[in-house]
């Protein structure tokens, strides 16, 4: 698929108004993302879990107008107007508008709310840049069934098109519309994988990695230090940028026996091996940041000390942030969250954590 094929056919017949509503989640990268060239193509491929409870519900509703050389929409968070939204959707309406030229034809009024506090520190932009782009392809697809029934749009065009729109409004967002496991960006070795949207992983995937658990230790509620888009381009002109390319192309390779054999040694090692680089790639850049907090390290200390005296496979993950994701197996998921209450929980930030689980993706209300 290239750029161009997903620029539809002009619409015949532009429907009136409606509303849809999709309910899409966030996403935690075990590969990661970071370094982009121009039009959000990533400099390397990354592969993330799905999460299941922490969810943006997005009711997008349109009514037709008379089109002019702007987009026309209001936002809303849990019912209170937020204009300090519309910079972004604004960016992403104009980079998406030539996939969908009905943009400028309605005005819509996007209502969202999110099942995770909204100043927990946890991306938004996965989940909420993900149910737009669904909303905004239910619309598409109405306009496209207009022209007659030879034209219903194939389900795997309708999810496809949808993560390659949401992108273009955050890239890892393409990682939060369908499957479990999802790999954006091209890697030799993953066939069908692109640097336009993501795909289900492909592959065999072990019984060890079923129902995989994610305590989402929050560390620091506040507002973003540095927003992602600044850290990606602080890769451009990296000392280290070219290195971490090759290595995140090689930890996916890796990362496919892991998933085959089910090797949890080897997975917690990428695995957190992967975060500290993200978070090194951030203390060498210029300028540079250091985005953990003491309590993100203590957290670490505990988890590998409490690794090492029970055997256990629980392993951490970062965020550009300071909050922990704790990832475990399902059977050791008893005796972990008694750890966490236990020894971690005092580290999060008003003792707040969130549990999640593996999720297979978008759904439409
Ligand atoms: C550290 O997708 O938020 O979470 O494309 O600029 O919106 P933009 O960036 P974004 O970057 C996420 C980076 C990361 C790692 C990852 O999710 O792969």
């Amino acid at each position: 698929m290239l750029e161009k094929d997903f620029i539809p056919k002009p619409y015949t017949n532009l429907v009136e108004n409606g509303s849809f509503i999709w309910s899409s989640p966030s996403n935690i990268a075990l590969v990661k993302y970071w370094g982009k060239k121009a039009q959000q193509i990533p400099e390397n491929p990354s592969i993330s879990f799905t999460l299941d409870n922490c969810k943006t519900t997005t009711k997008l509703s349109f009514t037709k107008r008379e089109s002019d050389n702007n987009f026309s929409f209001e936002v809303f968070l849990d019912d209170e107007k937020k204009d300090d939204f519309k910079p972004k959707i604004e960016t992403f309406f104009r980079r998406i508008e030539v996939y969908l030229p009905f943009l400028k034809d309605y005005h819509f009024k996007i209502e969202t709310s999110n099942t995770f506090p909204h100043s927990s520190g946890i991306a938004s932009s996965a989940s909420g840049m993900s149910a737009l782009a669904l909303c905004l392809m239910s619309i598409e697809k109405e306009l496209i069934s207009s022209y007659g029934t030879s034209n219903t749009m194939e389900e795997s065009h309708f999810i496809q098109k949808a993560s390659f729109l949401a992108r273009l409004g955050s890239g890892s967002a393409c990682r939060s519309l369908e499957g479990d496991l999802v790999v954006w960006g091209k890697h030799d070795d993953i066939k069908g994988s692109s640097d336009l949207f993501g795909i289900k992983y492909p592959y065999e995937v072990h019984a060890n990695f079923k129902n995989y658990q994610d305590t989402i230790l929050l560390v620091d509620k506040g507002e973003k230090q540095v927003s992602s888009t600044i850290g990606h381009n602080l890769m451009h002109g990296h000392p280290f940028a070219q290195e971490r390319f090759k290595q995140a192309n090689n930890n996916l390779t890796d990362l496919v026996d892991i998933l085959k054999d089910g090797d949890l040694n080897k997975f917690v090692a990428l695995v957190e091996s992967e975060a500290l680089t993200l978070h090194a790639m951030m203390m060498t850049s210029m300028p540079y940041f250091i985005l953990m907090k003491p309590n993100t390290l203590e957290i670490i200390n505990k988890i590998w000390g409490y690794r090492k005296r029970s055997g256990s496979k629980v392993c951490f993950t970062l965020d550009a942030g300071a909050n922990v994701h704790v990832l475990y197996p399902e059977n050791e998921a008893t005796k972990v969250l008694e750890f966490i209450k236990n020894e971690l929980v005092a580290y999060c930030q008003n003792g707040q954590y969130i549990c999640d689980i593996i999720g297979l993706g978008a759904n439409k209300l």
